[in-house]
């Protein structure tokens, strides 16, 4: 793990890149020595990023739907950090959430608070207006809430992204990715299904887009360190009483941070010809590894797995790895519709017959070392705050 805590093999450039790609005019902040006579973008493809597409940043106005949420705020914060755009606009629904957000600090004047839903299509088209980016993340996530309320998953989840879509269209804008989840794959929740539908809505919106040039893509990565819901503040509450209940001593999950989710995001955006589902390699962990780590010694019941939830999740299916390619740093599933073309990502190799992305099945696994600093954080602030009576 390198100093900004990623977790990924640190030879990826990918994850770890800080630096404003520059468009094909502007080569002079590359970052890198150029060879004689290459562009920055031949530069990158010999790197194996074949399909980049320049991303200016600092040209962009960027919308990311869901901006008070877990994702959303980092993704404002690495943003403003390192990318500078032009504009960068919150939306979502709660003043109060959008509120507190800007009093924590996130004051920037290329920052703006929209108050829409992504079930109004006429709001989100007033928003969409001059933006060139949408990162969609807005979304009905926790899975028992989803389960009790099925229609309004549908209607937020399903729905909201096809408003997303719509308005993204009539506004023009150029690259649209929305953020998906292995729970998508082979799906047995409800939340699952909802997002695999998102995921075909979206990718199917390339062929709607005709002539234009709004492309739209999907990232889908697992579970996120310390997002809102995570298990981790689960299990320090369970360590404060003195006993973790484990579903399963077998269940394992894929793992990534907030960072790690943020810059996955950023790579795609710059990546993408529109129609892709772009899956990170990141590593699984068992979760009675983390409750050991997060409260060693303390006692564990088994309290047997839940409706909706699998013993292991699947980042890319043996079915739906016919039509992936691998590059170093992730799979991307291609679409099988007749628009697609084959030539798009070149330099990405296919799969060998069979291939599945399992969170049991991976190479890569969190020691307890990297555990220990992944929970870190959430320790600390968990113990900085009073005892509960
Ligand atoms: N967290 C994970 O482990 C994980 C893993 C894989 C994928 N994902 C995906 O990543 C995305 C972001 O997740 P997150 O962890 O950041 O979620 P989160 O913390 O729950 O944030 C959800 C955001 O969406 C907004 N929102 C909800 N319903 C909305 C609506 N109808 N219209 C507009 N905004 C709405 C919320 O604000 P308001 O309530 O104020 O509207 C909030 O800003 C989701 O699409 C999720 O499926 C998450």
């Amino acid at each position: 793990m390198n100093s900004e805590g990623y977790l990924l093999d640190t030879s990826s450039a990918i994850l770890s890149s800080t630096r404003t790609y520059p468009t094909s005019e502007d080569s002079s902040d590359t970052g890198t020595v150029k060879p004689a006579g290459q562009s920055p973008a031949t530069q990158l493809r010999r790197r194996g990023f074949e399909g980049t597409r320049m991303v200016n940043w600092s040209q962009e106005s960027i919308l990311v739907t869901g901006g008070t949420g877990s994702f959303g705020k980092k993704f404002v914060e690495i943003m403003l950090r390192n990318y500078q755009p032009q504009r960068l606009v919150v939306f979502s629904r709660d003043e109060l959430k959008q509120h507190e957000m800007r009093a924590s600090g996130f004051d920037h004047p290329s920052l703006r608070y929209f108050i829409g839903d992504v079930r109004d299509v006429e709001r989100l088209k007033r928003a969409l207006a001059g933006v060139t980016v949408v990162v969609h993340a807005a979304a009905l996530k926790q899975v028992p809430a989803c389960e009790y309320n099925p229609f309004e998953a549908i209607q937020t989840n399903i729905m909201g992204g096809r408003n997303v879509i719509d308005a993204a269209l009539d506004q023009g804008v150029r690259r649209i990715l929305a953020l998906s989840t292995d729970k998508a794959v082979n799906p047995i929740n409800l939340y699952g299904a909802t997002k695999l539908c998102a995921e075909k809505v979206f990718v199917q919106a390339n062929a709607y887009a005709g002539a234009s040039n709004t492309r739209f893509s999907c990232a889908r990565y697992g579970n996120v360190v310390g997002s809102r819901g995570s298990v981790i503040p689960v299990f320090l509450e369970q360590r404060r009483r003195g006993k973790i209940t484990i579903t399963d001593p077998r269940m394992t999950r894929f793992w990534l941070t907030l960072e790690q989710g943020v810059k996955f995001v950023v790579h795609c955006l710059e990546q993408m010809h529109g129609g892709e589902i772009f899956v990170p390699k990141i590593p699984s962990m068992r979760l009675l590894d983390l409750a050991e780590t997060i409260a060693p010694g303390c006692q564990v019941e088994y309290i047997g797995i839940r409706p909706g939830e699998k013993l292991h999740e699947v980042l890319v299916s043996e079915d739906e790895s016919r039509q992936t390619l691998e590059t170093d740093d992730m799979y991307v599933i291609q679409p099988s519709h007749p628009w697609w073309k084959s030539e798009n990502w070149v330099n990405a190799k296919p799969l060998p017959e069979g291939f599945r992305y399992s969170s049991d099945g991976n190479e890569r696994w969190l020691t307890r070392r990297e555990l220990e600093e992944l929970v870190a954080p959430e320790t600390s602030a968990a113990e900085a705050l009073p005892t509960s009576a």
